[in-house]
C-alpha cells in the first residue's frame, strides 16, 4: 500500500488526520482501513505511530517498560512562544502524576493511593450519587425536553469527583472552563489565537490547584482521596512527592469527571438510538451493567492513549525505533472484529463486552473504573425507571471537542410527553 514513488508511508497514512471532523465523529470507522490493511503506521501529520488492532493495542498497554506512559499528558501540539510565556507567568509546571509515571515509582505510588478506590469504599458513595441524581431528575421530569448534559451529566460527575477527592465544591463554573482548556491544551490542536486563551486558562487552573492544595494541607483530618494523598506525602515524601500532589490535583479533577460525563452521555445516546435495546433495559434493569460495558466498548469516552518506545522494538512485525511516539487507538481496538465478533454491532448481551480497552490495560489501568461504572449505572437506572418513554430529539447535530483523547457529544437533547410519566399513573 506504499504511495507511488516508493515513499514508505502509504497514501492513507499520509492523509490520516485525527482532528478531522470525520475522525472525531467516528474514530473506529475512520480507521477501518488501518485495521484491515496497515494496523501499525506512521502518521507524518501527527508525528506518531498509530496502532489500531485489538491485540496490538493491548500488547502495548501491557508492556509499560518497553512502551513508557511518560508522554500521556504531553502536549500533542507544542505551544507557541507566547503561550509558553503565559504559562511561565503562572509558574505552570505540570509534571508526573500516576498515569504518566514510569516504574518502579509508579507502582509504589499507586499502591500507596489505592485504598479509597476499593469496592467497599465506593459502595458507600452509592446513596449520595443516587440522591444527587434524583434531585436533578426531579427538576426536569415534568418539562418534556432537556439537554441531559446540561441538566445532569456534567454536574453530577463533577460534584461526585470533588466529594471523592475532598476538594471544596466551589468554583464549579470555573472548573468547566478549566477542564476544557486542559483537554485542548493536552490533546487538542489549538490555533495560535486559541493557544493563548487556553494557556491562560490552564495557567489559572494550575494556580487554582495550588491554592486548593494549600487550603487542604491546613486541614489535617480532612476526608477524601487528595487528603489521603497529602497525608501520604507527609509520611512517604519520596513516593508521594510534592510535585506529584500539585500535578495530580489538576489532572484528577479532569480525569475524575470529564471522562465519566462523556461516557454517560455516549452511553445514553447509544442506548436511546436503539428503541428495542432501550425498552429491554427499562423492563429488565439487571441488563444495565453489561449494557454499560458494551457502551464503553462501542462508544468509550477515551478513544486513544499514548506511549513512547524506550528501545528499538516491533509491533505486529513493524519496526518501531526507540523514542517513537505511539497513538494507541482503543476506540479502533474496541471495534476490531478479530476480537469482538461483529465488532460494530451493539449487543448488550455480549459476553466479552468488558474486554474493551477504554480504561486502558495492565499496570496503569484506570483506578477509577468502578467509580465510573457505578455512576453510569445509577444514571441509567434512574432515567430508565422514570423516563422510559424518553427519546432522542430528532433536530440535533452532535458536536465533539476536537482532541485526541476524550470524546462525547457536547449536548444530548431528549424529549418525552410528561403526561405519560409513569409516576403520574403510579406515584
Ligand atoms: C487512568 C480512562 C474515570 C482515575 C486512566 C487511563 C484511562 C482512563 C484510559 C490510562 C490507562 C492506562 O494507561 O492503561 C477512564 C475512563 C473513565 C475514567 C474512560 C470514565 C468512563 C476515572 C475516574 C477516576 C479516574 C472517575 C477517579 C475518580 C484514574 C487514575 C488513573 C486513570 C488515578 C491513573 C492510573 C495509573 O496510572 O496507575 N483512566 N477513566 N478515572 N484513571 Fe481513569
Amino acid at each position: 500500500h506504499a504511495a507511488p514513488g516508493g515513499c514508505p508511508v502509504s497514501t492513507q497514512a499520509q492523509a490520516f488526520d485525527p482532528f478531522a471532523a470525520e475522525y472525531l465523529a467516528n474514530p473506529a470507522a475512520a480507521l477501518q482501513w488501518s485495521r484491515d490493511q496497515e494496523p501499525v503506521f506512521f502518521s507524518p501529520q501527527l508525528g506518531y505511530w498509530v496502532v489500531s488492532r485489538y491485540e496490538d493495542v493491548k500488547a502495548v498497554f501491557r508492556d509499560n517498560v518497553t512502551f513508557s506512559p511518560s508522554i500521556a499528558l504531553e502536549r500533542v501540539v507544542p505551544p507557541s512562544d507566547e503561550a509558553m510565556e503565559t504559562l511561565k507567568r503562572y509558574n505552570y509546571q505540570m509534571n508526573r502524576t500516576l498515569v504518566n509515571e514510569d516504574e518502579p515509582a509508579h507502582m509504589e505510588r499507586r499502591r500507596a493511593l489505592m485504598e479509597h478506590f476499593l469496592p467497599e469504599n465506593l459502595a458507600a458513595k452509592e446513596d449520595m450519587i443516587r440522591q444527587l441524581t434524583r434531585q436533578k431528575v426531579d427538576a426536569f421530569v415534568d418539562s418534556g425536553r432537556v439537554d441531559l448534559v446540561e441538566a445532569m451529566l456534567w454536574e453530577i460527575p463533577l460534584t461526585v469527583a470533588l466529594h471523592f477527592l475532598g476538594v471544596p465544591k466551589e468554583d464549579m463554573d470555573a472548573l468547566k472552563e478549566f477542564s476544557v482548556a486542559h483537554t485542548v491544551n493536552t490533546w487538542g490542536k489549538p490555533s495560535p489565537e486559541q493557544q493563548l486563551k487556553v494557556a491562560d486558562a490552564v495557567g489559572r487552573f494550575w494556580q487554582y490547584a495550588g491554592t486548593v492544595l494549600e487550603k487542604m494541607r491546613r486541614e489535617p483530618d480532612g476526608t477524601g482521596w487528595m487528603h489521603h494523598a497529602i497525608r501520604m506525602n507527609a509520611e512517604i515524601p519520596e513516593v508521594v512527592t510534592d510535585s506529584y500532589l500539585h500535578s495530580m490535583m489538576m489532572a484528577i479533577i479532569v480525569a475524575g469527571h470529564e471522562t465519566t460525563s462523556l461516557a454517560s452521555t455516549n452511553a445514553l445516546k447509544l442506548l436511546l438510538s436503539d428503541r428495542l435495546v432501550w425498552e429491554r433495559i427499562c423492563k429488565t434493569p439487571e441488563l444495565i451493567p453489561n449494557a454499560i460495558e458494551e457502551c464503553l466498548r462501542l462508544e468509550g469516552s477515551v478513544v486513544a492513549w499514548r506511549r513512547r518506545a524506550t528501545r528499538d522494538t516491533e509491533i505486529a512485525g513493524v519496526a518501531i525505533p526507540a523514542e517513537a511516539k505511539l497513538l494507541i487507538v482503543s476506540a479502533s481496538a474496541n471495534h476490531d472484529s478479530r476480537h469482538f465478533e461483529n465488532g460494530d454491532f451493539l449487543d448488550i448481551y455480549r459476553d466479552s463486552a468488558a474486554e474493551h480497552l477504554t480504561f486502558g490495560y495492565g499496570s496503569h489501568q484506570c483506578m477509577g473504573k468502578n467509580f465510573a461504572r457505578l455512576e453510569m449505572r445509577i444514571f441509567i437506572e434512574e432515567l430508565s425507571r422514570r423516563l422510559p418513554h424518553m427519546r432522542l430529539s430528532e433536530d440535533q447535530q452532535f458536536s465533539y471537542l476536537p482532541n485526541l483523547a476524550f470524546r462525547g457529544p457536547q449536548q444530548l437533547l431528549v424529549e418525552w410527553d410528561p403526561a405519560l410519566n409513569p409516576e403520574r399513573s403510579d406515584p
